[in-house]
């Protein structure tokens, strides 16, 4: 399609401002079909960018260059019109300066390449809850992982029309090419310096410059459906949330609807996806990174994921960590600085076997296996990726995109914490699981040797890198948030911790399917069933009220995993109050400072 295929005028507007100040050779607009999803994959094949998979069906690998990995997360901007409201948490750069400097860059940026205009529905096309944005790009890499990722074409600008509303995304990979230049083959983003992913809230817009990876340039994901969303729904009045959704079904055919905030690389995927070790229980996948939440007339919370794909960590996710997972990426898979067989599949780190002959590593070297040395370089980047389609996944959930959304039963909270947090504990209160929504965070290890070894890196409701404004606000919003229903429709809140370890160094919980024991728990007290004891911290399983059958964890284990540290606990509400907490000022709601005083005092009593 061309520019004239666009009927909404405000949209063709933008689109020819921005090929003036960017001056691709050609602009496309993508109808979303496989016709064209082939076509582009075709050319970057040719090109050399691609290696199709011999092994798996319709599927390329991709190498970036070695600067541009992962999300960026000091080059992430939230440029509001005040610093205040980007918050203490955020990088901001006053909007018109921050607009200056990547006008500058964005000047005859796409030279010798195609713009392409990406119409996606963040959530079911059409659906209430769902969200239009617009990406304009220059990366056919960009172009093919939308497609997976969101829901891509022509269905989009129907539901456009002349006049609807929309988040304008715009990318570059900021390298022009000259008459006859070609990138040959070579992932395009190598400036390491020049990278921008910039959020200008109040006009819910993105720009974004210089890295082609995941959360950097498609621009659905973490930039619309979290940072701009986040803004969105406190001032619309709903959630959105860096959270998994599954459906938990009981032996009994029962159901209930989960989500869970948990930072980057804590799991979620897996959990989403997890196959319980208890008979007769069934976990099904909706969503494994964002969901949008909001009130349904009968005053319950309903969630959408507003994906269609999963972008996955490749490295440990296997056969026994994943098995849907592993299921999902058989055909029409991308996968980005995964390691290449001879026989033309892919490996990486913690796969499940070993290399099967000599490899060519994420860097495009040969490798080849070395066990007996520990302190070999990867053949995967421990951050590649695999861009699947969500209804590829065998657990998919067939109301995953139910344009109605589910509605939510249970939100858990948690992170990795080697001590003091229990393998769960439910909030007594909407205000009291928000405190633990704001604690949330992980124990840095003695690896990162710049922070001291034992302290906690908070990142709020695991959204600390994606929240699109000032954090004390976003607080005071899930306060709110709970006033507009009653106790007993909200979600009830839970804290969990599969990363407790013994004094020995070892975890102490096997995790993985093993966490549908807690599932189930969770489940029985969403149904109100008596399992549970009023602790200082929180309801905790009554003895024997957690599934243990078949477990081989040992009774003293289970007892840590399930008491009251009190003396850590102490700890723990002194770091918030003298090292967290203080960080948001008088934006810090006074419910929660409530809630961490009453904490306390229960565990002085
Ligand atoms: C990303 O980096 O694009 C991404 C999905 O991030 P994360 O895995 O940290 O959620
Ligand atoms: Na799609
Ligand atoms: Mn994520």
């Amino acid at each position: 399609m061309t520019i004239n295929d666009i009927k909404h005028p405000k949209v063709k507007a933008w689109v020819e401002e921005v090929a003036k100040m960017c001056q691709p050779d050609d602009v496309y607009v993508c109808d979303g079909s496989q016709t064209e999803y082939d076509r582009l994959m075709k050319k970057m094949v040719d090109s050399g960018l691609g290696i199709p998979l011999k092994k798996r069906p319709n599927s390329v690998l991709f190498r970036s260059q070695p600067s541009d990995v992962a999300r960026v997360e000091n080059r992430t901007y939230i440029a509001s019109k005040t610093k205040e409201a980007a918050g203490p948490t955020n990088n901001w750069i006053d909007p018109a300066e921050l607009k200056k400097t990547m006008t500058g860059l964005y000047a005859g940026c796409m030279k010798g390449r195609t713009m392409y205009v990406i119409p996606f529905s963040m959530g079911p096309v059409g659906s209430d809850i769902a969200k239009i944005g617009i990406e304009l790009t220059d990366s056919e890499y960009v172009v093919c992982n939308m497609d997976i990722m969101t829901r891509v074409g022509t269905k989009v600008l129907d539901v456009l029309g002349t006049n609807g509303e929309y988040v304008p995304c715009l990318h570059s990979v900021g390298k022009p090419l000259a008459k006859g230049e070609s990138d040959n083959g070579q992932w395009p983003c190598a400036d390491i310096d020049n990278k921008y992913i910039s959020h200008f809230p109040e006009e819910r817009t993105i720009w974004s410059y210089g890295s082609g990876y995941g959360g950097n340039a498609l621009l659905g994901k973490k930039c619309f459906a979290l940072r701009i969303a986040s803004v969105i729904a406190k001032e619309e009045g709903w959630l959105a949330e860096h959270m998994l959704i599954l459906k938990l079904t009981s032996p009994e055919g029962k159901v209930k609807y989960v989500t869970g905030a948990f930072p980057s690389a804590c799991g979620k995927t897996n959990l989403a996806m997890l196959i319980p070790t208890i008979p007769g229980w069934k976990v099904e996948t909706v969503g494994d990174d964002i969901a949008w939440m909001k009130f349904g007339k009968d005053g319950r919370l309903y969630a959408i994921n507003p994906e269609a794909g999963f972008f996955g960590v490749a490295p440990g996710t296997n056969e026994q960590s994943n098995k849907s997972a592993m299921d999902s990426i058989r055909k029409d898979t991308i996968f980005t600085n995964c390691a290449l067989t001879e026989d033309g599949d892919i490996w990486w780190e913690q796969i499940g076997y070993d290399a099967p002959g000599p490899l060519v590593d994420w860097k495009g070297n040969k490798w080849v296996q070395d066990k007996a040395n520990k302190a070999q370089e990867p053949a995967a980047h421990p951050n590649a990726r695999f861009t699947a389609i969500a209804k590829n996944c065998p657990a998919i959930a067939k109301e995953w995109d139910d344009p109605a959304g589910v509605p939510i039963d249970a939100i858990l909270f948690g992170g990795r914490r080697p001590s003091t947090i229990p393998l769960v504990h439910q909030a007594t209160s909407w205000n009291h699981g928000v405190f633990l929504g704001s604690i949330v965070g992980s124990e840095i290890t003695a690896a990162a040797l710049d922070l001291k070894a034992g302290t906690i890196r908070r990142d709020p409701f695991a959204m600390l890198p994606f929240c699109g404004y000032n954090m004390g606000e976003y607080f005071q919003h899930w306060i709110n948030v709970g006033k507009k229903s009653t106790e007993d429709k909200l979600p009830k809140i839970f804290f969990v911790n599969w990363f407790r370890k013994t004094p020995e160094g070892k975890f102490a919980w096997p995790g993985y399917g093993d966490n549908s024991r807690v599932l189930a728990w969770i489940f029985d007290r969403c149904e109100g069933k008596d399992n549970a004891v009023k602790t200082q911290i929180g309801w905790m399983p009554k003895a024997d009220a957690l599934n243990l059958t078949g477990l081989d964890v040992s009774a003293e284990i289970m007892k840590d995993l399930l008491s009251v540290d009190v003396e850590g606990w102490k700890k723990e509400i002194a770091d918030v109050r003298a090292n967290h907490y203080p960080k948001f000022g008088d934006k810090l709601p006074k419910e929660l400072m409530a809630e961490m005083e009453g904490l306390e005092s229960r565990l002085n009593a």
